[in-house]
């Protein structure tokens, strides 16, 4: 896994959103996966801005969901189709079909994980993921030590339940997500690993240091043949 260090976080989004809009002109029907978050909300903000200024030509890709807290959909703030929306897809010109989004209130959870397996599979899988970590290292919800292979409902780790509080404006009780398996993860062509802030300095020291295990979820990255792991400066530096 490359490492490169920014300077600040405008400058990580920036370097993202450069990657992206690229993968976007060498491939128009690109299929893209963007964590929801706190963390790519700079990337949401310049890749609409510049897909609309730059002109790129947008209409033919498709971005699929990484993950989903069960039992919230796009009428929950914070929840990640309303984050995604508000901040990247609203602002876009999209067909319908050009969004394929895990329905957290799906009455069938496991059809619901099949029916993203089978557009996965249909899209010919997927070519460019930009993922967040948590402070426990997960990727999606793929929380430490549960091996998921395609879409999974996991229980989510208390690490997971102590920090999502910062996602919501009033308390929410959550006990899954649905997320892509790892599978789905290690099989894109291109990934990049997004941190900022002091944070997350120990989580990603921990995944610089330690060999690929499902201990810490983001190790895993390490086995894959195209992975970035791109930062800034805060995010580096051990909190004192
Ligand atoms: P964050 O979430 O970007 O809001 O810190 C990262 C994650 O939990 O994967």
């Amino acid at each position: 896994m490359k490492e490169n260090i920014l300077n600040n976080y405008e400058q990580l989004c920036s370097v993202i959103t450069d990657e992206i809009i690229e993968q976007i002109k060498y491939k128009p029907k690109s299929v893209i996966t963007i964590a929801g978050g706190q963390t790519p909300t700079g990337v949401y903000k310049m890749l609409s801005e510049r897909l609309i200024s730059e002109q790129v030509d947008y209409s033919k890709i498709t971005f699929v969901s990484l993950d989903e807290w069960v039992g919230l959909d796009i009428n929950t703030n914070g929840s990640c189709i309303e984050t995604l929306s508000s901040h990247l897809f609203n602002n876009l010109n999209l067909n319908e079909d050009q969004i394929v989004f895990f329905n957290g209130v799906a009455t069938n959870l496991t059809a619901e994980c099949n029916r993203i397996d089978n557009i996965i599979a249909k899209l010919g899988g997927i070519d460019f993921m930009v993922l967040g970590i948590g402070m426990n290292g997960h990727l999606g919800f793929n929380e430490p030590n549960i091996i998921t292979e395609n879409s999974s409902i996991v229980s989510l780790a208390e690490k997971t339940k102590e920090v999502m509080t910062k996602y919501f404006d009033k308390q929410i009780e959550l006990t899954h997500g649905i997320t892509l398996g790892y599978k789905q993860i290690m099989e894109t062509n291109k990934i990049i690993l997004m941190a900022s802030g002091a944070k997350k300095s120990k989580i990603i020291e921990q995944t610089i240091k330690s060999e690929a295990s499902y201990d810490i979820p983001s190790t895993i990255l390490k086995k894959h043949s195209n992975c970035q792991l791109l930062i800034d400066k805060d995010a580096k530096e051990v909190e004192a």
